[in-house]
């Protein structure tokens, strides 16, 4: 057997641990090869691949980014495309495949498992919002880098008595925003799943500012206002799946805070810091956990399935369910986090 690997989407802490444990279980546990396919589904159209020794992946848990490289390409929309990777697969005898990324990836994933290539799936994203699983692994990460920068910005909101707006990213879902908010202790928290009133914001943080002279606002890139369905982008163009660049929001809510309540605000955009650098413990176990339970797998030919953690336990779920719809922040925690606003 001759597995293919490749990672998709945007990057994430915890991937090269996926990429290890897979080559380590494939090769030791069942003698099989693998091959590590470069930059997403582009490197399956390009037909650019290599062999995934043990050597090759020795010395990557603790790194960050992806040694196989990542792109956003999706290869569903020409003809051509998806010629050349039916060609890529008889060419270098894979006889499986591992699809390692977020929605979009795992999308593309069931595409062509539905035309027969046995798949399977491992979630991936800072973001946490895949459907089915617990967690992903890289979120743990981004949670820490993001309160790690609201505890320093804390110190220097207390001697100016200035509000801090601080950007996170979260497209669909305000998971990072609200468990990095709660843990850092946030006065105010705007995620994607409740459309925010800027009026109700400055209220809460006049009010807090009868008592104690800073603020911490924690706001999701995907976060909109409840009088207008329009995100606030920082450039018009789409990607292949759609999506468009987000960010800035922070700026003009910065603006608006400042302007209604006419407290000095300052505005940090955490941006890409956030999948950068190296995975936390808890990411470096969850990926080696998802890279060995995806050739597992495999093994058992549970193709079109997704590895997922539920409670403790690893388990697969069908790759159609995971990609239907997002996984939103839970109410009740973003209720906790509303106990500590203003
Ligand atoms: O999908 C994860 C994510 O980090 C989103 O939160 C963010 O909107 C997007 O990636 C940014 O992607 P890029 O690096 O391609 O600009």
């Amino acid at each position: 057997m001759n597995i293919g690997i490749l990672t998709g989407g945007g990057d994430c802490p915890g991937l090269n641990a996926v990429i290890r444990a897979v080559v380590r279980r494939a090769r030791i546990t069942y003698n099989w090869d693998v091959i590590g396919i470069r930059n997403g589904w582009n490197g399956l159209v390009d037909g650019e691949v290599e062999p995934l020794t043990l050597y090759a992946v020795s010395g990557i848990l603790h790194r960050g980014g992806t040694i196989l490289g990542t792109s956003r390409k999706n290869p569903t929309l020409e003809h051509e495309d998806i010629e050349r990777i039916r060609d890529n697969i008889r060419r270098y005898g894979i006889s499986a495949l591992l699809a390692v990324g977020g929605d979009d990836t795992l999308s593309v994933a069931l595409h062509f498992h539905k035309e027969g290539l046995p798949i399977v799936g491992v979630p991936k994203t800072i973001d946490n919002d895949i459907y089915g699983t617990d967690f992903t692994f890289g979120f743990n990460t981004a949670m820490s880098t993001v309160t790690e920068a609201i505890d320093r910005l804390h110190t220097t909101a207390e001697s100016h008595h200035r509000i801090m707006v601080v950007e996170v990213m979260g497209r669909h879902s305000g998971w990072i925003a609200v468990m990095s908010g709660i843990a850092g202790g946030a006065d105010m928290i705007i995620i994607p799943e409740v459309p925010y009133d800027i009026h109700d914001v400055c209220e809460k943080l006049m009010k807090r500012h009868e008592l104690k002279k800073f603020s911490i606002v924690v706001v999701a890139e995907g976060a909109k206002s409840a009088d207008s369905d329009e995100h606030i982008v920082q450039d018009e163009k789409l990607d292949e799946f759609g999506h468009i660049r987000l960010g800035g929001i922070g700026y003009l809510i910065g603006d608006q805070i400042e302007k209604i309540t006419g407290i000095e605000t300052r505005v940090t955009i955490l941006g890409h810091t956030q999948r950068g650098g190296s995975p936390t413990a808890y990411d470096r176990v969850l990926a080696t956990r998802f890279g060995v339970a995806a050739v597992d797998a495999l093994h058992r030919k549970e193709y079109g399935k997704m590895v997922a953690l539920r409670s403790e336990e690893i388990i697969t779920i069908p790759l159609e369910e995971a990609v239907l719809k997002n996984k939103n922040v839970d109410m009740k925690l973003y209720e906790i986090a509303e106990i500590f606003f203003g």
